[in-house]
């Protein structure tokens, strides 16, 4: 990675750089484009799944860029019907052909009723000892969930991505993640752009002469979360990587932190959901 000061350590040695770019719903045909125009402004991260359906698209994207592969970090995870040891194996080898190469690779959902994602578990921790991947790492996991794995494996993960945003800030989880070593990675970190209308957040955006994207994500890179906000429109893309230059005070950030309802904004229960039936299909 290029750029140490916006990257974050994770506990197996490898730096994740800190914002990434989250590449749901982006539209079919402009993701090489937009990759290339977001390395351009300094994103070294991309988070994709299998389930988006643009692995393939990361990888024309990756293979088009004019910096070298081992510049960029890119997340992809394991698709929900595809949980339990063999098949996560067969999975992986699906999205390694069509991406390049993976930095690190998630388990999407835990999908407890199938009681499969132990095995799943088992699956990553093997791809990441024969050197398949260099991180793995969960999904949607609350800590008992996290406690099994481990438990029955004796590898952590090294990153638990979750819904987080200033209405969900899923303390017990990120004070949980800490404790054990695991960094948090927030998804939807604009809560898919419902916070920007908050008049808090607003004011803030007002008084010093930034967005309310901008405030919200400069929240979670002072908070030391992982951040993957998704843009599609090239000028958001470069609103959002300009949080990396301004602060927010002490008073700011407790007014921000201040929004918590601690509650999904999307419904989205990990113990339950099966993307079959969701909201969002992720
Ligand atoms: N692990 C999981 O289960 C899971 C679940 C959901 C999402 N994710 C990941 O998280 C990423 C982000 O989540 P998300 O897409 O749900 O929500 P998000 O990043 O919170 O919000 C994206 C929305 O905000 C808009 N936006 C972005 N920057 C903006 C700006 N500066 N000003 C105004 N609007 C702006 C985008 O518009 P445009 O696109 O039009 O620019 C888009 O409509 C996904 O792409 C995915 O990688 C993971």
């Amino acid at each position: 990675m290029n750029d140490t000061a916006r990257s974050l350590p994770m506990r197996d040695g490898v730096a994740i750089p800190q914002m990434g770019l989250g590449v749901m719903y982006v539209p079919e045909g402009t993701l090489p484009a937009l990759m290339r125009e977001a390395v351009r402004l300094g994103y070294r991260h991309f988070d994709t799944a299998t389930v988006y359906g643009n692995e393939a698209e990361v990888g024309e994207g990756l293979r088009s860029l004019d910096v070298g592969r081992d510049e960029v970090f890119v997340t992809t995870k394991l698709q929900d019907g595809m949980h339990g040891y063999d098949n996560a194996l067969r999975a992986f080898d699906a999205s390694e052909k069509l991406i390049g190469s993976i930095d690190l690779y998630l388990i999407h959902w835990p999908q407890p009723a199938k009681d499969l994602y132990a095995e799943s578990w088992r699956a990553l921790v093997r791809l990441q000892e024969e050197g398949r991947v260099r991180s793995i790492g969960v999904a949607n996991f609350t800590p008992d969930l996290i406690d099994r794995i481990v438990g029955e494996t004796g590898v952590s993960p090294v990153i638990n991505q979750v819904e987080l945003h200033p209405r969900f800030q899923q303390r017990g989880t990120r004070a949980y993640n800490a404790a054990n070593g695991i960094l948090t990675q927030a998804w939807s970190p604009l809560e898919h752009g419902l916070i920007l209308k908050n008049e808090a957040v607003a004011e803030i955006a007002a008084r010093l002469g930034r967005s309310p994207a901008q405030v919200v994500l400069r929240w979670h890179l002072q908070n030391g979360l992982v951040v993957i906000p998704k843009a599609a429109e090239t000028r958001h893309l470069a609103d959002n990587y300009a949080a990396w230059d301004f602060e927010l005070s002490d008073a700011d950030m407790a007014s921000i932190s201040s929004l918590d309802r601690n509650q999904s904004s999307f419904d989205l229960d990990p113990m339950t959901y099966e993307s079959e039936r969701g909201r969002i299909e992720s």
